[in-house]
Protein backbone atom coordinates (compact mmCIF):
# COMPACT_ATOMS: atom_id res chain seq x y z
CA UNK A 1 0.00 0.00 0.00
CA UNK A 2 1.27 3.23 -0.18
CA UNK A 3 1.93 5.59 2.12
CA UNK A 4 -0.81 7.81 3.84
CA UNK A 5 -0.67 11.55 3.43
CA UNK A 6 -1.52 13.81 5.89
CA UNK A 7 -5.20 14.45 6.17
CA UNK A 8 -5.99 18.22 5.00
CA UNK A 9 -9.12 19.53 6.50
CA UNK A 10 -12.52 19.12 4.52
CA UNK A 11 -13.50 22.52 4.41
CA UNK A 12 -10.21 23.63 2.23
CA UNK A 13 -9.54 20.53 -0.09
CA UNK A 14 -12.90 19.30 -1.40
CA UNK A 15 -14.11 20.48 -4.54
CA UNK A 16 -16.94 22.63 -4.54
CA UNK A 17 -19.83 20.88 -5.36
CA UNK A 18 -21.48 22.91 -8.25
CA UNK A 19 -18.11 21.85 -10.40
CA UNK A 20 -17.83 18.19 -9.70
CA UNK A 21 -18.76 17.62 -13.35
CA UNK A 22 -15.96 19.65 -14.17
CA UNK A 23 -13.00 17.41 -12.15
CA UNK A 24 -11.62 14.60 -12.81
CA UNK A 25 -12.88 11.15 -11.57
CA UNK A 26 -9.75 10.57 -9.96
CA UNK A 27 -10.33 13.85 -7.96
CA UNK A 28 -13.50 12.69 -7.15
CA UNK A 29 -12.46 9.57 -5.65
CA UNK A 30 -9.45 11.00 -3.83
CA UNK A 31 -11.26 13.45 -2.14
CA UNK A 32 -13.77 10.65 -0.79
CA UNK A 33 -11.08 8.75 -0.12
CA UNK A 34 -9.02 11.38 1.89
CA UNK A 35 -12.98 11.28 3.40
CA UNK A 36 -12.48 7.81 4.53
CA UNK A 37 -9.14 8.04 6.03
CA UNK A 38 -10.27 10.49 8.60
CA UNK A 39 -13.36 9.73 9.58
CA UNK A 40 -13.54 5.74 9.96
CA UNK A 41 -10.20 5.20 11.53
CA UNK A 42 -10.24 1.91 12.37
CA UNK A 43 -8.24 -0.63 14.95
CA UNK A 44 -4.64 -1.56 14.22
CA UNK A 45 -3.59 -3.66 11.67
CA UNK A 46 -7.16 -3.47 9.97
CA UNK A 47 -8.47 -1.77 6.99
CA UNK A 48 -11.92 -1.70 5.49
CA UNK A 49 -10.69 -0.89 2.33
CA UNK A 50 -7.40 0.37 0.54
CA UNK A 51 -6.46 4.11 1.00
CA UNK A 52 -6.11 5.38 -3.05
CA UNK A 53 -3.93 8.34 -3.64
CA UNK A 54 -4.43 10.57 -6.41
CA UNK A 55 -1.76 8.44 -8.48
CA UNK A 56 -3.66 5.13 -7.46
CA UNK A 57 -6.48 3.91 -10.51
CA UNK A 58 -9.62 3.33 -8.23
CA UNK A 59 -9.62 0.75 -5.83
CA UNK A 60 -12.10 -1.98 -6.52
CA UNK A 61 -15.30 -1.60 -4.23
CA UNK A 62 -14.98 -3.60 -1.82
CA UNK A 63 -17.99 -6.03 -1.24
CA UNK A 64 -17.89 -5.28 2.40
CA UNK A 65 -17.74 -8.95 3.86
CA UNK A 66 -14.23 -8.39 5.67
CA UNK A 67 -11.53 -6.36 5.88
CA UNK A 68 -8.10 -6.29 4.15
CA UNK A 69 -5.05 -6.62 6.51
CA UNK A 70 -3.10 -3.78 5.97
CA UNK A 71 -0.46 -4.54 8.26
CA UNK A 72 1.86 -1.22 7.05
CA UNK A 73 -0.66 1.23 8.56
CA UNK A 74 1.51 3.00 11.54
CA UNK A 75 -0.15 4.86 14.64
CA UNK A 76 1.24 7.95 13.21
CA UNK A 77 -0.93 7.72 10.52
CA UNK A 78 -4.24 7.63 13.30
CA UNK A 79 -2.59 10.14 14.91
CA UNK A 80 -2.26 13.04 12.28
CA UNK A 81 -5.71 13.26 11.74
CA UNK A 82 -6.91 13.03 15.11
CA UNK A 83 -7.31 16.52 15.72
CA UNK A 84 -8.95 17.46 12.53
CA UNK A 85 -11.38 14.34 12.77
CA UNK A 86 -12.90 15.90 16.36
CA UNK A 87 -12.91 19.51 14.56
CA UNK A 88 -17.01 20.20 14.65
CA UNK A 89 -16.55 22.59 11.93
CA UNK A 90 -14.77 20.02 9.29
CA UNK A 91 -17.19 17.44 10.35
CA UNK A 92 -20.43 19.50 9.42
CA UNK A 93 -18.87 21.28 6.55
CA UNK A 94 -18.19 17.27 5.16
CA UNK A 95 -21.54 16.27 6.38
CA UNK A 96 -23.36 18.91 4.02
CA UNK A 97 -20.62 17.65 1.22
CA UNK A 98 -21.31 14.51 1.53
CA UNK A 99 -25.02 14.88 1.75
CA UNK A 100 -24.72 17.40 -1.63
CA UNK A 101 -22.90 14.81 -3.39
CA UNK A 102 -25.12 11.70 -2.80
CA UNK A 103 -28.28 14.06 -3.65
CA UNK A 104 -26.50 14.89 -7.15
CA UNK A 105 -24.74 11.16 -8.01
CA UNK A 106 -26.32 9.23 -10.04
CA UNK A 107 -26.67 12.87 -12.22
CA UNK A 108 -22.68 13.28 -12.26
CA UNK A 109 -21.47 12.53 -15.62
CA UNK A 110 -17.87 12.92 -14.57
CA UNK A 111 -17.56 8.86 -13.64
CA UNK A 112 -15.78 7.13 -16.52
CA UNK A 113 -17.92 3.47 -15.37
CA UNK A 114 -21.05 2.84 -13.49
CA UNK A 115 -18.09 1.08 -11.27
CA UNK A 116 -16.51 3.61 -10.95
CA UNK A 117 -19.43 5.75 -9.71
CA UNK A 118 -21.02 3.56 -7.88
CA UNK A 119 -17.58 2.73 -6.28
CA UNK A 120 -17.93 6.90 -4.91
CA UNK A 121 -21.36 6.54 -3.85
CA UNK A 122 -20.78 3.63 -1.85
CA UNK A 123 -17.87 5.23 0.30
CA UNK A 124 -19.59 8.44 0.42
CA UNK A 125 -22.11 6.15 1.87
CA UNK A 126 -19.79 4.67 4.46
CA UNK A 127 -18.17 7.87 5.98
CA UNK A 128 -21.94 9.44 6.33
CA UNK A 129 -22.91 6.30 7.97
CA UNK A 130 -19.51 6.38 10.26
CA UNK A 131 -20.85 10.02 11.38
CA UNK A 132 -24.13 8.59 12.34
CA UNK A 133 -22.11 5.66 14.49
CA UNK A 134 -19.85 8.38 15.94
CA UNK A 135 -22.86 9.91 17.37
CA UNK A 136 -23.35 7.56 21.08
CA UNK A 137 -26.74 9.36 21.61
CA UNK A 138 -28.29 8.16 18.72
CA UNK A 139 -29.08 4.50 18.96
CA UNK A 140 -29.45 1.75 16.67
CA UNK A 141 -33.71 2.05 15.01
CA UNK A 142 -32.34 5.67 14.04
CA UNK A 143 -29.43 4.19 12.07
CA UNK A 144 -31.22 1.75 10.65
CA UNK A 145 -32.72 2.40 6.82
CA UNK A 146 -36.70 0.55 6.49
CA UNK A 147 -37.59 0.71 2.94
CA UNK A 148 -40.92 -1.15 0.71
CA UNK A 149 -39.67 -3.42 -2.14
CA UNK A 150 -42.49 -4.04 -4.55
CA UNK A 151 -42.31 -6.37 -7.09
CA UNK A 152 -44.50 -7.23 -9.67
CA UNK A 153 -45.90 -11.45 -9.34
CA UNK A 154 -46.90 -12.68 -12.38
CA UNK A 155 -49.84 -14.84 -11.46
CA UNK A 156 -50.29 -16.66 -15.28
CA UNK A 157 -51.92 -19.08 -14.87
CA UNK A 158 -52.62 -19.73 -11.57
CA UNK A 159 -55.65 -18.07 -10.10
CA UNK A 160 -55.21 -15.57 -7.22
CA UNK A 161 -57.40 -16.81 -4.11
CA UNK A 162 -60.02 -14.76 -2.19
CA UNK A 163 -58.16 -11.27 -4.00
CA UNK A 164 -59.50 -9.01 -6.90
CA UNK A 165 -57.95 -9.19 -10.01
CA UNK A 166 -57.07 -5.76 -9.92
CA UNK A 167 -53.23 -4.62 -10.34
CA UNK A 168 -52.57 -4.52 -6.65
CA UNK A 169 -53.30 -7.82 -6.52
CA UNK A 170 -49.95 -8.62 -8.37
CA UNK A 171 -47.88 -6.45 -6.42
CA UNK A 172 -46.10 -7.61 -3.69
CA UNK A 173 -44.02 -5.30 -0.82
CA UNK A 174 -41.69 -6.17 1.07
CA UNK A 175 -40.83 -3.87 4.08
CA UNK A 176 -36.99 -4.11 5.00
CA UNK A 177 -35.36 -3.00 7.46
CA UNK A 178 -31.29 -2.75 7.00
CA UNK A 179 -28.95 -2.18 9.79
CA UNK A 180 -25.89 -1.32 9.44
CA UNK A 181 -23.19 -4.01 9.18
CA UNK A 182 -19.74 -3.49 10.39
CA UNK A 183 -21.37 -1.38 12.91
CA UNK A 184 -18.94 -2.75 15.25
CA UNK A 185 -15.70 -2.23 13.53
CA UNK A 186 -14.42 -5.88 15.12
CA UNK A 187 -17.13 -7.28 13.69
CA UNK A 188 -16.99 -8.52 9.88
CA UNK A 189 -19.35 -11.37 10.08
CA UNK A 190 -22.66 -8.90 10.06
CA UNK A 191 -22.86 -8.77 6.70
CA UNK A 192 -26.31 -9.86 6.12
CA UNK A 193 -27.65 -6.93 8.18
CA UNK A 194 -27.71 -5.59 4.52
CA UNK A 195 -30.18 -6.95 1.49
CA UNK A 196 -27.32 -8.09 -1.17
CA UNK A 197 -27.99 -8.16 -5.39
CA UNK A 198 -28.69 -11.55 -5.67
CA UNK A 199 -31.47 -11.17 -2.94
CA UNK A 200 -33.45 -8.73 -5.19
CA UNK A 201 -32.56 -10.96 -8.52
CA UNK A 202 -34.24 -14.28 -7.10
CA UNK A 203 -37.06 -12.18 -5.45
CA UNK A 204 -37.31 -10.43 -8.81
CA UNK A 205 -36.95 -14.29 -11.04
CA UNK A 206 -39.70 -15.43 -8.72
CA UNK A 207 -41.93 -12.71 -8.77
CA UNK A 208 -41.56 -12.70 -12.35
CA UNK A 209 -41.97 -16.23 -13.12
CA UNK A 210 -42.93 -18.64 -10.36
CA UNK A 211 -42.89 -21.34 -13.18
CA UNK A 212 -39.37 -21.34 -13.67
CA UNK A 213 -39.16 -22.65 -9.67
CA UNK A 214 -42.14 -25.14 -9.90
CA UNK A 215 -43.92 -22.85 -7.29
CA UNK A 216 -47.18 -23.95 -7.66
CA UNK A 217 -49.71 -25.95 -5.68
CA UNK A 218 -49.40 -28.89 -7.87
CA UNK A 219 -45.89 -29.23 -7.87
CA UNK A 220 -45.06 -28.40 -3.98
CA UNK A 221 -48.79 -29.31 -2.40
CA UNK A 222 -50.20 -29.04 0.81
CA UNK A 223 -47.64 -27.37 3.68
CA UNK A 224 -44.60 -27.50 1.70
CA UNK A 225 -41.65 -27.13 3.96
CA UNK A 226 -39.17 -24.68 2.99
CA UNK A 227 -36.10 -23.16 4.40
CA UNK A 228 -33.71 -20.48 3.52
CA UNK A 229 -30.25 -20.50 4.34
CA UNK A 230 -28.40 -17.22 5.19
CA UNK A 231 -31.19 -15.25 4.77
CA UNK A 232 -29.78 -12.14 5.99
CA UNK A 233 -32.76 -9.48 6.20
CA UNK A 234 -35.12 -12.02 4.60
CA UNK A 235 -36.17 -10.52 1.46
CA UNK A 236 -36.38 -13.65 -0.34
CA UNK A 237 -38.04 -15.85 2.32
CA UNK A 238 -40.53 -12.80 2.95
CA UNK A 239 -40.97 -12.42 -0.38
CA UNK A 240 -41.82 -16.07 -0.79
CA UNK A 241 -44.52 -15.79 1.95
CA UNK A 242 -45.97 -13.60 0.33
CA UNK A 243 -46.08 -15.19 -3.02
CA UNK A 244 -46.86 -19.06 -2.26
CA UNK A 245 -50.52 -18.32 -0.79
CA UNK A 246 -51.34 -16.45 -3.50
CA UNK A 247 -50.04 -19.00 -6.28
CA UNK A 248 -52.84 -21.43 -4.63
CA UNK A 249 -49.84 -22.90 -2.27
CA UNK A 250 -51.42 -23.80 0.95
CA UNK A 251 -50.06 -23.78 4.57
CA UNK A 252 -46.49 -23.54 3.07
CA UNK A 253 -43.71 -23.53 6.22
CA UNK A 254 -40.64 -21.70 5.92
CA UNK A 255 -38.33 -21.05 7.91
CA UNK A 256 -35.59 -18.95 7.79
CA UNK A 257 -32.14 -19.17 9.04
CA UNK A 258 -28.89 -18.05 9.59
CA UNK A 259 -25.90 -18.01 12.12
CA UNK A 260 -25.09 -14.30 13.29
CA UNK A 261 -26.84 -13.14 16.43
CA UNK A 262 -27.52 -9.30 15.46
CA UNK A 263 -28.37 -10.85 12.03
CA UNK A 264 -30.61 -13.27 13.29
CA UNK A 265 -32.64 -10.12 15.48
CA UNK A 266 -32.94 -8.06 12.43
CA UNK A 267 -34.19 -10.91 10.31
CA UNK A 268 -37.12 -11.43 13.05
CA UNK A 269 -38.14 -8.31 13.03
CA UNK A 270 -38.34 -8.04 9.80
CA UNK A 271 -40.51 -11.04 9.62
CA UNK A 272 -42.50 -9.70 11.90
CA UNK A 273 -43.42 -6.40 10.20
CA UNK A 274 -44.54 -8.43 7.38
CA UNK A 275 -46.80 -10.58 8.43
CA UNK A 276 -48.16 -9.27 11.98
CA UNK A 277 -50.99 -7.44 10.25
CA UNK A 278 -52.07 -10.64 7.90
CA UNK A 279 -54.79 -12.38 9.15
CA UNK A 280 -54.45 -16.12 9.66
CA UNK A 281 -56.54 -17.88 6.82
CA UNK A 282 -56.77 -21.53 6.47
CA UNK A 283 -54.20 -21.19 3.52
CA UNK A 284 -51.67 -18.75 5.88
CA UNK A 285 -48.01 -19.26 6.04
CA UNK A 286 -46.13 -20.16 8.57
CA UNK A 287 -42.88 -18.36 8.65
CA UNK A 288 -39.97 -18.43 11.70
CA UNK A 289 -36.51 -17.73 12.08
CA UNK A 290 -34.33 -20.25 13.34
CA UNK A 291 -30.23 -20.29 13.65
CA UNK A 292 -28.25 -22.39 11.69
CA UNK A 293 -24.22 -22.60 10.74
CA UNK A 294 -23.61 -24.16 7.97
CA UNK A 295 -20.11 -25.45 9.25
CA UNK A 296 -21.58 -26.96 12.49
CA UNK A 297 -25.29 -27.76 11.74
CA UNK A 298 -27.73 -28.48 14.49
CA UNK A 299 -30.90 -29.68 12.88
CA UNK A 300 -32.67 -30.41 15.53
CA UNK A 301 -36.23 -28.85 15.73
CA UNK A 302 -37.49 -26.82 13.94
CA UNK A 303 -34.99 -28.10 11.05
CA UNK A 304 -35.23 -31.49 12.03
CA UNK A 305 -37.81 -32.39 9.30
CA UNK A 306 -36.39 -32.59 5.69
CA UNK A 307 -37.73 -29.90 3.40
CA UNK A 308 -39.21 -29.75 -0.22
CA UNK A 309 -37.26 -26.19 -1.17
CA UNK A 310 -34.09 -24.90 0.26
CA UNK A 311 -32.74 -21.47 -0.59
CA UNK A 312 -29.91 -19.38 -0.69
CA UNK A 313 -28.79 -16.22 -2.57
CA UNK A 314 -24.92 -14.97 -2.28
CA UNK A 315 -24.20 -17.13 0.26
CA UNK A 316 -20.37 -18.40 -1.20
CA UNK A 317 -17.68 -15.77 -0.60
CA UNK A 318 -15.13 -18.12 1.29
CA UNK A 319 -13.22 -21.16 0.02
CA UNK A 320 -15.13 -23.36 2.63
CA UNK A 321 -19.34 -22.38 1.53
CA UNK A 322 -20.09 -24.69 -1.00
CA UNK A 323 -18.52 -27.63 0.83
CA UNK A 324 -20.34 -26.96 3.88
CA UNK A 325 -23.49 -26.08 2.06
CA UNK A 326 -23.35 -29.37 -0.28
CA UNK A 327 -23.10 -31.33 3.17
CA UNK A 328 -26.23 -28.82 5.08
CA UNK A 329 -28.25 -29.75 1.78
CA UNK A 330 -27.27 -33.42 1.69
CA UNK A 331 -28.89 -33.88 5.01
CA UNK A 332 -31.47 -31.11 4.93
CA UNK A 333 -33.37 -32.24 1.45
CA UNK A 334 -36.39 -34.49 0.83
CA UNK A 335 -35.20 -36.88 -1.92
CA UNK A 336 -37.10 -34.74 -4.69
CA UNK A 337 -36.67 -32.33 -3.17
CA UNK A 338 -34.67 -28.94 -4.78
CA UNK A 339 -32.02 -26.29 -3.35
CA UNK A 340 -31.69 -23.40 -5.86
CA UNK A 341 -28.83 -21.48 -4.81
CA UNK A 342 -27.81 -18.01 -5.87
CA UNK A 343 -24.63 -17.05 -6.98
CA UNK A 344 -22.99 -13.81 -6.45
CA UNK A 345 -19.72 -13.94 -9.00
CA UNK A 346 -16.69 -11.58 -7.96
CA UNK A 347 -13.47 -11.84 -9.59
CA UNK A 348 -11.51 -9.53 -8.05
CA UNK A 349 -9.19 -9.62 -4.60
CA UNK A 350 -9.77 -12.07 -2.36
CA UNK A 351 -13.23 -13.56 -3.88
CA UNK A 352 -10.83 -14.72 -6.78
CA UNK A 353 -11.98 -18.66 -7.82
CA UNK A 354 -14.30 -19.10 -5.31
CA UNK A 355 -17.44 -18.91 -7.72
CA UNK A 356 -15.81 -21.84 -9.17
CA UNK A 357 -16.33 -24.01 -6.00
CA UNK A 358 -19.63 -24.49 -6.30
CA UNK A 359 -19.23 -26.80 -9.42
CA UNK A 360 -16.19 -28.40 -7.89
CA UNK A 361 -18.44 -29.53 -4.68
CA UNK A 362 -21.64 -30.06 -6.01
CA UNK A 363 -20.02 -32.57 -8.87
CA UNK A 364 -22.12 -35.41 -10.12
CA UNK A 365 -19.15 -37.56 -10.21
CA UNK A 366 -17.75 -36.87 -6.80
CA UNK A 367 -20.62 -35.81 -5.19
CA UNK A 368 -22.81 -37.19 -1.99
CA UNK A 369 -24.78 -39.52 -2.36
CA UNK A 370 -28.37 -40.52 -0.40
CA UNK A 371 -29.51 -43.86 0.94
CA UNK A 372 -30.83 -44.37 -2.62
CA UNK A 373 -27.55 -43.79 -4.52
CA UNK A 374 -28.86 -40.65 -5.75
CA UNK A 375 -25.56 -37.79 -6.03
CA UNK A 376 -26.71 -34.47 -5.49
CA UNK A 377 -25.90 -32.09 -8.27
CA UNK A 378 -25.91 -29.46 -10.28
CA UNK A 379 -29.26 -30.00 -12.47
CA UNK A 380 -29.46 -27.01 -14.23
CA UNK A 381 -27.25 -23.53 -14.58
CA UNK A 382 -28.43 -19.97 -15.79
CA UNK A 383 -26.45 -17.06 -15.62
CA UNK A 384 -27.31 -13.34 -15.20
CA UNK A 385 -25.91 -9.90 -15.78
CA UNK A 386 -25.66 -6.91 -13.13
CA UNK A 387 -28.88 -5.64 -13.80
CA UNK A 388 -28.26 -1.08 -13.54
CA UNK A 389 -29.12 0.25 -9.98
CA UNK A 390 -29.01 -3.77 -8.05
CA UNK A 391 -26.11 -4.89 -6.19
CA UNK A 392 -22.33 -3.27 -6.03
CA UNK A 393 -19.76 -2.65 -8.53
CA UNK A 394 -17.46 -6.34 -7.68
CA UNK A 395 -20.10 -7.91 -8.38
CA UNK A 396 -19.87 -8.96 -12.11
CA UNK A 397 -22.82 -11.49 -12.69
CA UNK A 398 -24.88 -13.88 -10.79
CA UNK A 399 -25.53 -17.38 -11.12
CA UNK A 400 -28.92 -19.36 -10.66
CA UNK A 401 -27.93 -22.97 -9.84
CA UNK A 402 -30.89 -25.59 -9.48
CA UNK A 403 -29.34 -28.81 -7.28
CA UNK A 404 -31.15 -31.61 -6.78
CA UNK A 405 -30.75 -35.43 -6.09
CA UNK A 406 -29.90 -37.47 -9.58
CA UNK A 407 -29.65 -41.27 -10.26
C1 LIG B 1 -23.83 -11.77 1.75
S1 LIG B 1 -24.94 -12.17 2.97
C2 LIG B 1 -26.36 -12.61 2.01
C3 LIG B 1 -27.61 -12.43 2.78
C4 LIG B 1 -28.88 -12.68 1.97
N1 LIG B 1 -28.97 -14.04 1.55
C5 LIG B 1 -28.92 -11.75 0.77
O1 LIG B 1 -28.71 -12.22 -0.36
O2 LIG B 1 -29.18 -10.55 0.97
C6 LIG B 1 -24.39 -13.77 3.53
C7 LIG B 1 -25.24 -14.34 4.64
O3 LIG B 1 -24.75 -15.63 4.99
C8 LIG B 1 -24.70 -15.72 6.42
N2 LIG B 1 -23.64 -16.68 6.77
C9 LIG B 1 -22.31 -16.57 6.57
N3 LIG B 1 -21.67 -17.64 7.06
C10 LIG B 1 -22.61 -18.46 7.57
C11 LIG B 1 -22.57 -19.73 8.21
N4 LIG B 1 -21.42 -20.36 8.43
N5 LIG B 1 -23.73 -20.28 8.60
C12 LIG B 1 -24.92 -19.63 8.39
N6 LIG B 1 -25.03 -18.42 7.81
C13 LIG B 1 -23.88 -17.84 7.40
C14 LIG B 1 -24.37 -14.31 6.86
O4 LIG B 1 -24.72 -14.07 8.21
C15 LIG B 1 -25.22 -13.51 5.89
O5 LIG B 1 -26.52 -13.32 6.34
Amino acid sequence: MSAARRPLPPSSSLPAIRSLNDQPETCILSALGDLYVLYCPLPTSLTFQTYSTPKDPPAAVDSGYASDNDEDKSEDEDECGFELRDDPYERAFAERWLTSFLSRAEELTCFKSEDSQQHAIDKASCVLASFFRQDEEENLEDIEITRDYRFNLNLGSYEAKEISESTESEMITVQLTDGLAGRDNADHTDVGLQSWGAAFIFTELMCASPARFNFSRDNLGSAPRIIELGAGTGLVGIALGKILPRLGVSLPRIIATDFHPTVLANLEANIIKNFSSLGLGKDSVSIQVAPLDWETPDLSAPLDEQVDVLIATDVIYGPQHAVWLRDCAARMLKPDGVFWLMLTVRTTGKFEGISGTVRASFDGRHGIRNPHGCVLTILDEECFARPRGIGRGDESEYRLFKIGWAS
